[in-house]
């Protein structure tokens, strides 16, 4: 048995970090989708700065909930496992999973916007924003996929490759509307796994799902697991 679970936003809810779609992903009066693209960080890198600032604070006083630590208990039932991510906030290695593929980047990890230098900083507030490179002193990005940027070429691969050939695919907490991520659940199916889905709320994903278990991540992956 090869199983494949792929998290959204949904399962650090219970964490207290806000998802995006919900009245609590807003900040100030923007929208997610205003504030998570390369045009936002072209006009006002301060202000996206300001908004990743806020958003690692409470991230960094977050800690993995029962979710996060039942994946990480899949990855010892399961030989063939892979979690794939969606999520920045780095709670799923926190909660001891390893093998972790994360589709949209990592908040703590900034990017070069001149020299192109990747690494992980950790500061919480920022010193200086927006902040500038420990090496050449150019513009910092955080090193995420905004809206409208492909994914990480060797990521994306791994992902596809590892969802057209597992028994299963355990959905949690995911909108299925941010592309192209959604397209592993179809993916999934069509290589003839049988798909699982974890959310309070209906989600297009729903519709193709053979089990839907409408409930929190950390209840409905007690349920997954005692389906096993
Ligand atoms: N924690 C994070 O790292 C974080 C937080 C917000 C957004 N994001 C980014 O935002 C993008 C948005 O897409 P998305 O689909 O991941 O999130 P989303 O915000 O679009 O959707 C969240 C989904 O989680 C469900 N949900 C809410 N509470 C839940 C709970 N307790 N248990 C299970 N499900 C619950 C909602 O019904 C919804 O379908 C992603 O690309 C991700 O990178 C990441
Ligand atoms: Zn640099």
């Amino acid at each position: 048995m090869k199983l494949a679970v792929l998290t959204g936003a949904g399962i650090s809810a219970e964490s207290g970090v806000p998802t995006f779609r919900g009245s609590s992903g807003l900040w100030k009066t923007f929208k997610p989708e205003e504030l998570a693209t390369p045009e936002a960080f072209k006009n006002d890198p301060k202000l996206v700065w300001e908004w990743y600032d806020w958003r690692r604070a409470i991230i960094n006083k977050a800690e993995p909930n029962k979710g996060h630590l039942l994946i990480a208990k899949l990855e010892d039932l399961f030989e063939d496992f892979l979690l794939i991510t969606q999520n920045v906030d780095g709670l799923h290695q926190k909660a001891g999973s390893k093998k972790v593929v994360e589709l949209h980047g990592n908040i703590w990890r900034v990017l070069c916007t001149a020299c192109g230098r990747r690494y992980y900083d950790y500061r919480v507030p920022l010193e200086e924003i927006p902040p500038r490179c420990k090496h050449c002193k150019g513009l910092l990005r955080p090193d995420v996929v905004w809206f409208g940027e492909s994914l990480p070429q060797e990521e994306w691969e791994t992902a596809i490759k590892f969802v057209k050939s597992c028994s299963i695919l355990l959905v949690v907490g995911t909108s299925g509307v941010v592309y192209p991520a959604a397209q592993l659940p179809l993916l999934a199916k069509q290589g003839g796994a049988k798909l699982v889905e974890i959310n309070p709320e209906d989600t297009p994903i729903s519709e193709i799902a053979d089990i839907m278990i409408k409930k929190k991540a950390s209840e409905g992956i007690e349920e997954f697991i005692k389906l096993l």
